[in-house]
């Protein structure tokens, strides 16, 4: 691999990257989608049918998200070293809806499919920090109604954040990297054959068992995601200097 020390950097992050902090991935064996049904707890058509339930299963996710165990792992550390220290710029796109990339010092972050910890008002789309259960959200910041926040995360069948600066990102990038992600979500699972379309690109996937989508990659690297990004950050980091 050979990329200018300024060259544009773009990281995809999946439930693999956080699993070693204690969060669950959802597809997994224990994975969060055994026992759920997803049309249960994650579509608009589930909030509107049931929106007890729905809270439940986030409030559940939440309290887990803030136990004193959960804390960002040596790949969450080592990406926010990358962005410290690359002379180009560094995003990172993450499916994550779990704060561990900013806690590791993470900063051009997109959270493409929502924040945990963020509660959103139904009347007015209004944003705003929440740790505790969604019942105890109070009311809307801006709009003062209560009664009406959301969860702050992207179900299936709405549209995922940031996707325009996403592929504005792609086009340009020299360098996309996935790290723990089972390709099966889309668009996430297409963005590396947006990227090899663009053929300047070196693209590598990390992940412990390889994704659906694995054949689209230059580059394989198979193993624990807390081994292999601090692993790839040093050769970067050693190539450039
Ligand atoms: P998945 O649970 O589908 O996949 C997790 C991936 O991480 C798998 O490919 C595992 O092999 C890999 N993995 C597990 N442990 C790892 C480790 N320690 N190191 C490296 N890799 C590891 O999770 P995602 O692909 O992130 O969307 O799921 C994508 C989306 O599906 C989620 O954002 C969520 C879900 O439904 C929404 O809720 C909208």
């Amino acid at each position: 691999m050979c990329i200018a020390r300024t060259g544009r950097i773009v990281v995809l992050t999946g439930a693999g990257i956080s699993a070693e902090s204690g969060i669950p991935t959802f597809r997994g064996r224990d994975g969060l989608w055994e026992g759920w049904r997803l049309e249960e707890v994650a579509t608009p058509q589930a909030f509107a049918r049931d929106p007890e339930l729905v809270q439940r299963f986030y409030d559940m996710q939440r309290r887990a998200l803030l136990a004193p165990s959960v804390a960002p792992n040596a790949a969450h550390h080592a990406l926010a070293r990358l962005q410290r220290a690359w002379a180009g710029e560094v995003l990172v796109v993450t499916q994550n809806i779990d704060d561990l990339h900013e806690r590791a010092g993470s900063r051009n972050l997109i959270h493409m499919h929502g924040e945990l910890l963020k509660a959103r008002c139904l009347a007015c789309a209004t944003t705003w920090p929440c740790r505790d259960d969604m019942v105890r959200a109070g009311a809307c910041p801006a709009c003062g109604v209560t009664g009406q926040a959301r969860p702050h995360v992207v179900w299936f069948g709405e549209i995922p954040l940031g996707l325009e600066r996403i592929t504005a990102a792609l086009h340009r990038c020299e360098l996309f990297v996935a790290i723990g992600t089972s390709g099966l979500v889309y668009p996430a699972a297409g963005f590396v054959t947006e990227v090899a379309g663009t053929a300047h690109a070196h693209t590598i996937e990390i992940d412990l068992e390889g994704s659906a989508v694995s054949a689209a990659f230059v580059e394989r690297r198979r193993g624990r995601a807390s081994e292999l990004v601090p692993r790839l950050v040093e050769e970067l980091l050693t190539a450039a200097s």
